[in-house]
Formats: C-alpha cells, sequence, structure tokens
C-alpha cells in the first residue's frame, strides 16, 4: 500500500479504516446497500440536528453574560446514569471554551473534609463573564453522602438548613442560578446500566456507587422529596426534567437554560416553551 499522506487524510472525502484509506462516498453507498444505516442512525442524527438552533441561542447567551460580565450557575442534579454529562457535553458543544467551565468533583480529599463543606464548591464558582455547569454539585450531601453514609446525621440536618441560605447570598449578588434535575426511571436507570456493561466506550463510567443504585433506589427517592422540600425556594427554584427520553430531555435542559436569561437577539421563530410532562415545576414534584 502507498503511504498515507496526512494532507489527502484530511480531506473530507476519505476515512480511515483500520489501515486502509477508503473513498468515503463508495463506503456510503456500501452502506445503504448492507442497509447497516438503520432508523435508529437517521433518528440520532436528526434529532443532534434539532439541537443546533438551540446551541446557537446558547452561544447568544453566553455572549450576554461576556458582555454584562455577569456570572451563571447551572447545576444538574440526578440519579445515576440520568444523562447528567450528557446533557451539559451537549450544552456546551459549540459554546466559547474560554467562557465556560464544567465542574464535576470527585470524592473529598482528606484536607477537603476539614474544610466548611461548601468551600471546594465555591472554589468552582464562575466569574463576571463565565457560565460554569456543575455535574452534580453541593447537593452531593442531600442525596449519595447520607444514603452512602459518607456524612453523619447532623452534617446532613446542618446542611440542609444551610442550602437556602447559601443560594441566597448567590442569587442576592447578582450570580444566575439554574437548578435542575433529571428524573429517570428504574427500569430505565436498569437498562442503562446494562449498555454500560456491554459498551467499551461506556465501561468507564461504571461504578461502585452506580452498583448498588438500583438496591438503595428508595433510599434515594425520599432523599429527593426531602431535598426538593427543603431547598426548593423561590429565588433557587428546582426544575425537574424526566429524562427516560434523552433527546427530549436534552432539548428541554436548554430551553429551561435560554428561559432563565434575558439576552438580545432571541430567534422569535423557536418554540422556548418546555414540553409540559417533560418539564415540571420541583414545587409540583413534591406536591
Ligand atoms: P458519578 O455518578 O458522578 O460519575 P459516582 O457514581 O462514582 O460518580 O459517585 C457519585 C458521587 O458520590 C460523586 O459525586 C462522588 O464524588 C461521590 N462520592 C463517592 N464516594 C464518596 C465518598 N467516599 N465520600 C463523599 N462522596 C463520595
Ligand atoms: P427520580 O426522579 O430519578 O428520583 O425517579 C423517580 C421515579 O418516580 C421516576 O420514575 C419518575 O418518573 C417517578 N416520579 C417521581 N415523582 C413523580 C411525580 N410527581 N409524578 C410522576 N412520576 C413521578
Ligand atoms: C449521568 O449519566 O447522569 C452522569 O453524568 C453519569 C453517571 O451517572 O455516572
Amino acid at each position: 500500500m502507498k503511504e498515507i499522506n496526512i494532507n489527502e487524510l484530511q480531506n473530507p472525502e476519505y476515512v480511515l479504516v483500520g489501515n486502509k484509506k477508503m473513498p468515503l462516498n463508495d463506503l456510503i453507498n456500501e452502506y445503504i446497500d448492507l442497509k447497516r444505516v438503520n432508523k435508529k442512525a437517521i433518528r440520532k442524527y436528526l434529532q443532534e440536528q434539532e439541537l443546533k438552533p438551540y446551541q446557537a441561542e446558547l452561544i447568544k447567551l453566553q455572549k450576554y453574560l461576556e458582555d454584562n460580565q455577569k456570572r451563571m450557575i447551572v447545576l444538574f442534579e440526578g440519579r445515576d446514569a440520568a444523562g447528567k454529562g450528557g446533557t451539559i457535553r451537549r450544552i456546551v458543544r459549540y459554546m466559547n471554551e474560554k467562557h465556560y467551565r464544567v465542574v464535576a468533583l470527585g470524592k473529598p480529599s482528606d484536607v477537603q473534609k476539614t474544610q466548611w463543606y461548601f468551600q471546594r464548591y465555591v472554589e468552582q464558582l464562575p466569574h463576571g463573564g463565565e457560565v460554569v455547569l456543575f455535574d452534580r454539585s453541593w447537593y452531593n450531601r442531600a442525596m449519595v453522602e447520607p444514603v452512602f453514609g459518607f456524612c453523619t446525621p447532623e452534617q446532613y440536618e446542618t446542611f440542609m438548613q444551610e442550602v437556602p441560605m447559601f443560594e441566597k447570598s448567590l442569587v442576592m449578588e447578582g450570580s444566575i442560578l439554574v437548578k435542575i434535575y433529571l428524573s429517570i426511571s428504574k427500569e430505565e436507570q436498569a437498562k442503562r446500566f446494562e449498555k454500560r456493561r456491554r459498551d467499551p466506550l461506556r465501561q468507564w463510567k461504571l461504578s461502585e456507587i452506580d452498583l448498588q443504585a438500583q438496591d438503595k433506589w428508595d433510599e434515594f427517592t425520599e432523599m429527593k422529596y426531602k431535598m426538593l422540600k427543603a431547598t426548593h425556594t423561590h429565588f433557587a427554584p428546582w426544575t425537574v426534567i424526566r429524562s427516560d427520553n434523552k433527546h427530549l430531555a436534552r432539548l428541554n435542559a436548554m430551553k429551561v437554560i435560554l428561559n432563565a436569561v434575558d439576552y438580545p437577539d432571541r430567534n422569535e421563530e423557536l418554540d422556548y416553551v418546555p414540553d409540559e410532562g417533560i418539564v415540571v415545576s420541583g414545587a409540583r414534584e413534591i406536591e
């Protein structure tokens, strides 16, 4: 085989399959003949396309934050496999990397354990012009930690009392705070774990904590309701998004974020009304 020329490889009309350079059009035709282009792939493609105009709006939102030196915090909570990571990836997909950060903190270090509980999260909060997306947040102490015994009952109680004050301070000083809880059913979580077990691209996501999520389902449910009850406030409300359908969850998360900021030049042709049945106020969830 002739030596591969890097410049040719970057020609979008060719792709590398193994170590063989193949003309893209031939491959596409071959796939169509073999019926390997299936409905699932087309559906996925069209769904990603549907997100694009909203992703364009998110760029405008980000520009507004930057121009006005506003701080924005979007935090994502939800059980394991609820789709937090995938949703965040699509939200930031076309954003300017200089002005956003995704924060997914691991378990606290020994030193962090001796600090004020909020300290390591406070260190990650945005400066003016920046949006920070939390993939899990200080709310670890409202669900994962008490369910697994990583904090004492006293620490939990103290935390639950502190949260509204902490968040009130953030909001009073001008931060835009959006709290999203992605909600999945027990059956859907089981399916997603099974997929993670089988798929080499997803196995890394399967943690020790995940393995117990199904057994501890009811404990998590109880903690979730306690969390919503104590921390859904008028200045920092929860938005619950039903996430068994990943695409609708992602689309609606974008709508919720876009509705939280009054940025200029909004594309008025888009529908920003969250889907009823997918997006629920935290207040309604606990009725
Ligand atoms: P994720 O679902 O976010 O990928 P895991 O399922 O491993 O991660 O853990 C869930 C959450 O529990 C993470 O935020 C992690 O930091 C936290 N966690 C795990 N172990 C501990 C621990 N020993 N003490 C406190 N928090 C922990
Ligand atoms: P999660 O929200 O991820 O903790 O999962 C809770 C499960 O209960 C999911 O199946 C939800 O769809 C369901 N659920 C919880 N609250 C409600 C509610 N208020 N109305 C309908 N279904 C709910
Ligand atoms: C999710 O899918 O909700 C998270 O981003 C990943 C996880 O559950 O570990």
